[in-house]
């Protein structure tokens, strides 16, 4: 795999890269060029605001802020093609740049959209005042009782038809999503009994598990409180400063015909690795209340080989929409215990297409040893450090 010439001024950005005094560490490894240093860390800036809203697999703010930052100027398109909760799109807002985000399942949309151009918290306020939810009593063998209260569940039933009755305007989406946030998770901020963590969905039969180990029952909870009171939160730093329109799509990331050739300067993004996530599974109860089927037929793939071709699908779509010079940053995180380190597979997915692979940054946790990022340590089970290559599209 190609290695390019070290002096390329982000590849020096890199090298010359301090946050904690600590220097980039530049290694060659099987072809690839590494850089590792602790390039974001959540002790170097807190995120704004309204990033604070629950996916599973999202990455931290700081990352696309990283990239957007040093590779785009303002008013330029930044476009995540697996956009999850937007953390890319939002991001490339508070910056003034044109958000683009697409997503498989549209709840990637309806979770962004919102934050993009929020309403007042008094417009909030005023809504949720004029709301009745006061509904009809759930049929007792309602299977959504094993997660919530009667009470609590005729007004999420009652606020559900209200957003389903008719096309949201701009107050309207921000409750819905911040209702989505709000329906399943661990504590009393949340509309359920306790639960898995509010990125992942519960089945009832685990549910009625949890509740039964639990000797738990469903609280009372106030929908419309719960829903002001994180609002508030995520409004706490304000809006995204005036930027251009954003573009949002659903769709495959393969084959996006709503973007146009060469029109973006930056992707930022995080594609599934292999079939660690089940996000059908873990957005069934948030698919409900959208409305919205959750079993689109999304990327599982169980085998490298697999994964390698649908990579290259989606490096060959992103030649078509990056313009000459714009760039890919392409996360993936290490998975089946360090045993699979995914860049190597992507690339070798872009062999053959108009980028060059400026080489592989790993962004350090403090808590990683170099030899950890290798699969050599014991960081079993997970991902734990980001893992991103970068390329440039070919001019
Ligand atoms: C690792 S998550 C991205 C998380 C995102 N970086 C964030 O901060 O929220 C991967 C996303 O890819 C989506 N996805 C899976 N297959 C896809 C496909 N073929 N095209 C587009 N999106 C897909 C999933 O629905 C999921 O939201």
């Amino acid at each position: 795999m190609l290695i390019l010439a070290p002096s390329d001024p982000i590849l020096d950005a890199l090298r010359t890269f301090s946050f904690d005094g600590a220097v980039t560490e530049e290694i060659e490894r099987d072809g690839l060029r590494y850089f590792v240093n602790a390039f974001w860390t959540s002790a170097q800036r807190r995120a704004h605001s309204l990033h604070e809203v629950s996916y599973r697999a999202c990455f931290k703010p700081q990352l696309p802020e990283f990239f957007i930052a040093r590779l785009t100027a303002p008013g330029e398109t930044v476009y995540d093609p697996f956009s999850g909760r937007g953390t890319t799109a939002l991001q490339a807002a508070l910056m003034g740049r044109r958000p683009a985000a697409n997503d498989i399942f549209p709840l990637g949309a309806l979770l962004c959209r919102p934050r993009l151009g929020p309403p007042t918290i008094s417009a909030i306020a005023a809504r949720l005042a004029s709301l009745d939810l006061t509904g009809e009593a759930p049929a007792p063998d309602d299977p959504l009782l094993t997660f919530y209260h009667p009470d609590t569940l005729r007004q999420i039933v009652a606020l559900r038809r209200h957003l389903l009755s008719r096309e949201p305007d701009a107050t309207d989406d921000w409750l819905r999503m911040v209702a989505l946030n709000r329906l399943t998770g661990h504590s009393p901020g949340f509309f359920s009994v306790y639960t898995l963590p509010p990125n992942q969905a519960a089945s009832v039969t685990a549910q009625r598990r949890i509740n039964a180990q639990r000797s738990q029952k469903p609280p009372a909870r106030d929908v419309k409180t719960l829903i002001f009171r994180k609002s508030k939160s995520l409004l706490t730093d304000g809006g995204p400063p005036p930027h251009p329109p954003a573009l949002l799509t659903t769709g495959p990331a393969e084959a996006t015909p709503g973007l146009a050739d060469a029109s973006v300067a930056l992707i930022v993004t995080s594609p599934p690795f292999l079939d660690v996530v089940d996000y059908a599974g873990d957005n069934w109860l948030r698919g409900w209340f959208a409305g919205i089927d959750p079993d689109v037929p999304r990327a599982q793939h169980r085998t490298t080989s697999a994964w390698e071709a649908f990579v290259r699908a989606c490096f060959t779509e992103f030649a078509r929409v990056v313009r000459p010079g714009g760039f890919v940053a392409f996360e993936v995180g290490e998975v089946r215990g360090g045993k699979v380190l995914l860049e190597r597979n992507v690339a070798a997915a872009m062999a053959g297409l108009p980028f060059d692979l400026l080489g592989v940054m790993v962004n350090r946790q403090s808590f990683t040893k170099t030899a950890n990022c290798w699969g050599v340590g014991n960081n079993a089970g997970g991902t734990n450090t980001n893992r991103i290559v970068l390329a440039r599209r070919r001019g």
